[in-house]
Formats: C-alpha cells, sequence, structure tokens
C-alpha cells in the first residue's frame, strides 16, 4: 500500500514528468548539485540499491539516480527487483566512485545513490488526518535517528498509516532515511506537535500499563512510545486514553524503542483484518 494513494493502490514506478532525465555523468552531477542547492531543499538522499528499490516501488519520484557499476546494479536489479528493471534502466547513470564520494558523505557498499522528491507536507497531512484504516506510530521525543528509521521499517511492513515524532529529531533526516530503507514512501512520516496528533484512540506504551495481552488495538489508533532516555512525556500521558504494557520479566528495566513498537505492531496485526497477509 502507498501511503498517499486509495488504499491497496500500488502505483507504477515511473520516472518524473517534466525535466528529461540526465544522460551522461556530467548532466547527472550537474543536476544532483542543483537539486541539492535549492533555497529550500525538497529532495531527500537514497543510499544504496535498496533504498532506491523501496522509494521507486512505493511511488517516490526520483530525477536522478548515479551508480557506480551500472551494469552490475542492473543484474542486482534483475535477481532482486525484477518489477523495476526497466524503471532502473532508464534511471541510472554510471558515474566513477570518486564522482559519488564528492557528492554522498557516506557512499553505500551497492554504489547506488539517488535523489528522491520528499512528499508534498499536504499530502502527508491527509494521509495521516484522513479516515484511516491502520494504526498511527508516534515516537514521542526520540532521540536515537537509528531507532526512528527502524520504526519507519517496521510501519512500512505491517502497512501502519504513519510515523509521526514529536519533539526536535527530523524524521527524515538522512541517517533516519538510511535507517529505513527508502521506506519513509510506504507509510506518512511528519514532526508533529503532541497537540497537533491526528484523531483516534491513544494507546501509549509504558511498563506500568495494563497488559496488552488482554487489549484489542483498533485499527485506528494511535500507537504512543516514549523516548529512549525519559520514557513518555508529560504531554502525551495527558493526551493518553490507556496505558500499555509488553510483557516483561521483573528486574528488566525496559525494551528498546523500535523493538516495542514491533510488538505492539505485531500484536495489533494478530487480531486486525486491515493487516497485510
Ligand atoms: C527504552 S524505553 C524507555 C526507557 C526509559 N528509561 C523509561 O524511563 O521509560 C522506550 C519506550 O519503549 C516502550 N517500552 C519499552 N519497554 C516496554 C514495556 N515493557 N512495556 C511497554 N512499553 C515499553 C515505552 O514506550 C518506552 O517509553
Amino acid at each position: 500500500m502507498n501511503a498517499y494513494g486509495p488504499p491497496g493502490a500500488i502505483p507504477e514506478p515511473s520516472v518524473p514528468p517534466g525535466a528529461p532525465l540526465p544522460a551522461s555523468p556530467d548532466e547527472a552531477v550537474a543536476r544532483w548539485r542543483g537539486l541539492l542547492a535549492e533555497a529550500a531543499p525538497r529532495h531527500v538522499l537514497l543510499e544504496g540499491f535498496h533504498a532506491l528499490k523501496h522509494a521507486l516501488r512505493f511511488g517516490a519520484v526520483v530525477p536522478v539516480a548515479l551508480c557506480t557499476d551500472r551494469a552490475g546494479t542492473l543484474e542486482l536489479a534483475a535477481e532482486l527487483a525484477p518489477d523495476l528493471g526497466e524503471v532502473l534502466a532508464r534511471l541510472l547513470v554510471e558515474v566513477d566512485a570518486q564522482a559519488v564520494s564528492a557528492l554522498v558523505p557516506r557512499p553505500h557498499p551497492t554504489g547506488v545513490a539517488a535523489l528522491a522528491e520528499r512528499p508534498a507536507p499536504a499530502a502527508v497531512a491527509a494521509a495521516l488526518r484522513g479516515e484511516r484504516r491502520t494504526p498511527v506510530v508516534v515516537l514521542d521525543q526520540p532521540r536515537h535517528l537509528g531507532n526512528a528509521g527502524a520504526v519507519v521499517r517496521l510501519a512500512a511492513g505491517f502497512g501502519a498509516s504513519g510515523v509521526v515524532t514529536t519533539g526536535p529529531l527530523d524524521p527524515w533526516h538522512p541517517t533516519v532515511v538510511r535507517g529505513g530503507a527508502g521506506l519513509h514512501f510506504a507509510t506518512a512520516v511528519a514532526p508533529l506537535e503532541v497537540s497537533e496528533l491526528p484523531g483516534g484512540p491513544l494507546f501509549a506504551l509504558d511498563p506500568e500499563g495494563a497488559d496488552i495481552r488482554g487489549l484489542a488495538l483498533p485499527d485506528d489508533a494511535l500507537l504512543a512510545f516514549g523516548s529512549e532516555r525519559h520514557g513518555l512525556s508529560a504531554g502525551l500521558r495527558a493526551r493518553a486514553d490507556q496505558l500499555v504494557a509488553l510483557p516483561m520479566r521483573p528486574q528488566v528495566s525496559s525494551y528498546n524503542l523500535a523493538t516495542s513498537v514491533g510488538m505492539a505492531l505485531f500484536h495489533w496485526a494478530s487480531a486486525s483484518g486491515a493487516a497485510p497477509a
């Protein structure tokens, strides 16, 4: 399911409309630099083959994609993503490894890097605020970029409607996008204040709550998780309809944030007809 289309619709992977794709290494590098030099940059870095693959599958618009071994990358695509072979053959421009290193802080071992347009804020807001058939995950003041990326990946896999963060962490930070393996395009990802959270019953995960095994989590639930260091904030607790606990032995203080999200989504999916088959 794509986050921004009708439920169940998977868009055809396509190249962006408008300007023709860059054909030569020089054109590709110039387009890359031009897009990142925009006054208000609208593009996010996709690092590696799998991030590009996922982003394209879920409808990302990719105006430039670089690789250091075009033949090898297309072979990988034939093996792992035959659905994208044609699109990747049109998109990928081979450049030398030095050129990639000059553009990308940590080149990926697959030698692939691309820029994708961030979804329009209005489309993200509509996906979060419209009628929802699956939960939204709320990360309250998360600190760890890798955790946030892992949560986006979980949300995409379970078909969750979105991942919302409160606090200063940017959920579109390149490290979060890398951790999410390009799956930001498969769910609606946005930073919001607690006061701006979408409607729906809010279940806040906390070891002091009611045992999750006795609860059915509704499809329109907000599932909220506290920060790695401090747990749930007072503001989030005040908005919560119920505190919910994951089973845990005494003397273990807590689970990791992303694994907690995985367990809660699994619990929802186990009982919901709206979860992926
Ligand atoms: C690493 S924990 C936070 C630990 C933090 N030191 C605290 O005081 O709560 C991150 C988040 O994962 C969730 N979590 C971890 N273990 C949990 C459990 N046993 N039951 C419910 N939620 C849990 C909670 O939302 C928690 O705020």
